[in-house]
């Protein structure tokens, strides 16, 4: 046997294990017998790379990490399915066919419905070349690197056919995302919600050898574009499938009539739980394939399928009390306690009621009745309450006003239905809080994953996050940490690791450590908003921005969400201010003052409320002040710019405007902008009211100069509202102060600075 020969039997061999291994679950050798094959083959491909083809097993993870996925066009485009909770529709449906075959017959197939994330696989002469997503259904993304690494579809197939598209569901078995997730925690990533996420998340991955880590599977139940081949029926098309290698749907039944489909439907039902991956309903399909052009497709879906949904699973037990639990991030969660019943294949004895609001819009009690479900994979919930059996003498849930842990003031921030205990210290957030600390985003101290915080904590070695900077390298890589699990751990190695990435933190930039210290509702975006006005660390503790918000919202009257267009907004004040004090008119209560400040309006009030509480605790001096021991201080990577989009620039104006000429002049030199007289070609913009003079408009026009309008003009501010030029200390200085008490000037703000704008 040749080397070439060699290699292509090896090549053949291997994927006839994979398959019985990764398709049928039948594996017939030892995994050292299988893997002395790999060593060889790939042995044989290092010494001989000419004979690597691209389907063989040893290339399935293989390229650099993608910069991106590029687009694929479906033809035919790959449609979705109408789906019914009612079997009632079912009758429908086939009353429909009937209606629109006369005198055709057909029988049905029924199918589980895996729910995953639908994919297109594409063989030329037996080759896997392509594998795309649904995307929109016209256009989806070229995913082949990813799928080639799903070890249960075969990167050949015995189909000489000069094309052939493969259509199915990528999933990740119940089991597989258990296991994801618990890598997840551990590596103190957020955890997936449900496989089918995971699956999808997994297939978005750049890197291929990431993606080859993740227990992804497929099963193949329709086809695509189909060139050299072709097959009279569903059931046959599914035995070929199969016979090429495919995982199809590991259950299937040919239904003579609908009332063998509403049997089919019985049946399945009961085997819900009996997949490896998550059921959301049943597929019916015509089993005739000629008849699928016949029936034709909506823009939704094709005409021969529907998708039949089961009602979800529920029990009715009772509620026996209500628990509340702290969070690793200090939200409280009302837990149900039940009398346990058994539910989805497993028995329930305390079912999640999300929060309080919830509690009181079902009105569910201590001691009721009531039904819990359990949809798909996630914690059962309870979905309400059976009145009529509702003993006498029960109360409504109330949810503790302190932390049922730490003891301590629990509040609801604004815009959040979660109530949570705000001590940054209590003891049930200590891991959590450690975990964000050493988290990607805040400051990646990688060696430090989940089950290693949750270690130190328990250990006493770390109780706040501060104290991993005063852990000593060497006892670190020798101390035994017990986990709440009762395992245990030792850094070893790794202990250097911590100490490098604690050594680099101390570097990283504001907006990191702002996250990092785990302020209640300020999460990665808000830090990054947060952080950019400042230079340091300190200018930000003393700051007066964050009062400089609140009183800015306070004195217009109105809510960051009801304001829609902030950037006019802003614009629109202070205009009217520099207008009305160009006039010697002057605003005590002058909204225009702190919006001088760039940074203002990106700043909600509530992040703003956040941070004056947060700045004003002894929580926060004591961080700050061992910050200070430490010697860090934060620099914040935002640039900081000076001027406005204005300075420098020269403007020429014309026709009628809004306001007196004056004014808007003064307006546009108070940003730092130049006035000319006429328009040359140093002019930068020409302003144009109503009746634009001709000559200036002639000429702008003939220089192809940029014209705004007086709204373009203020959104140019806006947009980049710098403080610098327009001093507000000068402002003041240079008006009359007007005798109005502040609530006087506040009323006059409203009603006359912003009347008609408002
Ligand atoms: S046949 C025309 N059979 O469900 C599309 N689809 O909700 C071909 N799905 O987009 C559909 N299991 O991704 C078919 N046994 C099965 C299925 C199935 C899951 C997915 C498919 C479709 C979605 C519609």
């Amino acid at each position: 046997m040749s080397v070439a020969e060699r290699a292509a039997w090896l090549r053949s061999e291997i994927a006839r294990h994979d398959r019985l291994y990764y398709v049928e679950a039948h594996p017939v050798i030892e995994d050292a017998e299988y893997d002395s094959l790999w060593s060889e083959l790939e042995a044989l491909e290092r010494e001989h790379p000419e004979l690597i083809t691209p389907d063989s097993p040893t290339q399935r993870v293989s390229g650099e990490p993608l910069e991106g996925f590029a687009k694929v066009r479906h033809d035919p485009p790959m449609r979705s399915l109408d789906k019914t909770y009612d079997r009632g529709e079912l009758n429908q449906f086939d009353s429909f066919l009937h209606q629109q075959l006369p005198g055709e017959t057909w029988d049905y197939v029924v199918e589980p419905k895996v729910d995953g994330v639908s994919i297109s696989l594409l063989y030329r002469k037996g080759h896997f070349v392509r594998a795309a997503t649904r995307g929109n259904g016209e256009i989806g993304d070229d995913v082949t690197a990813n799928v080639r690494t799903i070890r249960s579809i075969p990167l050949s197939i015995p189909c000489e056919a000069e094309l052939v598209e493969i259509r199915g569901e990528i999933y990740m078995t119940r089991e597989g995302f258990a296991a994801l997730n618990r890598l997840e925690d551990e590596a103190g990533r957020e955890p997936f919600a449900n496989p089918r996420n995971a699956a999808a998340g997994s297939l978005k991955l750049l890197d291929p050898r990431e993606v080859a880590r993740r227990p992804l599977d497929a099963v193949l139940y329709a086809s695509g574009s189909l060139q050299g081949v072709s097959f009279d029926t569903h059931t046959e098309m599914m035995r070929t499938f199969k016979q090429w290698g495919f995982k199809t749907p590991p259950w299937l039944r040919l239904c003579l009539d609908m009332s063998q489909v509403m049997e089919a439907l019985d049946e399945l039902e009961l085997q819900r739980h009996a997949f490896e991956f998550e059921m959301d309903g049943a597929v019916i399909k015509v089993n005739q394939r000629r008849l699928y052009a016949k029936l034709g497709s909506t823009a939704h879906a094709p005409r021969s399928a529907r998708a039949y949904k089961y009602a979800p699973e529920r029990a009715q037990t009772k509620l026996l009390g209500i628990t509340v639990q702290v969070g690793r991030t200090g939200v409280l969660t009302p837990v149900a306690e039940l009398v346990p019943v058994s539910l989805a294949g497993s028995v329930i004895a305390r079912a999640t009621l999300h929060n309080a609001d919830m509690i009181h819009e079902k009105d569910i009690r201590v001691n009721d009745t009531v039904i819990i479900s359990k949809h798909g994979d996630v914690i059962p919930a309870v979905d309400g309450v059976v009145h009529e059996l509702r003993p006498a003498g029960t109360v409504p849930f109330q949810m503790p006003s302190v932390c049922p842990v730490c003891g301590g003031e629990t509040m609801r921030l604004e815009g959040e239905v979660a109530t949570r205990c705000i001590n940054p210290e209590c003891p049930a957030q200590r891991v959590g809080h450690l975990e964000l600390f050493v988290s990607r985003n805040a400051l990646d101290i990688a060696a430090i994953g989940g089950k290693m915080a949750e270690a130190l904590v328990q250990s006493g070695l770390v109780i706040q996050p501060l104290d991993l900077f005063h852990l000593d390298c060497q006892k670190l890589a020798t101390f035994r940490l017990i986990a709440e699990d009762g395992s245990e751990r030792r850094f070893g190695k790794k202990a250097q690791d911590v100490q490098r990435a604690l050594v680099r933190a101390r570097t990283l930039p504001l907006h990191r450590w702002l996250f990092a210290l785990g302020i209640p509702g300020i999460g990665e975006t808000a830090a990054r908003i947060l952080a950019a006005p400042f230079k340091t660390f300190s200018e930000l503790k003393t700051t007066h921005l964050f009062h400089e918000v609140t009183l800015f919202y306070d004195a217009v009257g109105r809510r960051a969400e009801d304001i829609p267009n902030k950037e006019q907004f802003a614009g629109e004040i202070v205009y009217r201010a520099t207008a009305l004090a160009h006039r010697g008119l002057v605003l005590r209560d002058d909204p225009a003052r702190p919006i001088r400040d760039r940074f203002l309006l990106t700043i909600k009030p509530e992040m703003a409320r956040t941070m004056i509480r947060f700045l004003a605790s002894i929580y926060a001096t004591h961080v700050f002040e061992r910050l200070e021991a430490l010697g860090i201080n934060p620099v914040s990577e935002a640039p900081q710019e000076s001027g406005t989009a204005l300075t420098g620039k020269t403007f020429v104006l014309t026709g009628t405007l809004s306001r007196p000429r004056e004014s808007i002049e003064a307006f546009i030199r108070a940003q730092g902008g130049v006035i000319q007289n006429s328009v040359s070609k140093k002019t930068a913009y020409l302003v144009v009211g109503e009746n634009p003079g001709g000559t200036k408009y002639a000429k702008a026009q003939a220089l192809s100069i940029p014209q705004l309008t007086e709204a373009q003009l203020l959104s140019m501010i806006s947009e980049n509202n710098h403080p610098t030029e327009l001093n507000p200390e000068k402002v003041t200085e240079s008006v009359t102060t007007p005798t109005a008490t502040k609530t006087e000037s506040k009323q006059y703000i409203q009603d006359d600075f912003l009347g008609d704008f408002v």
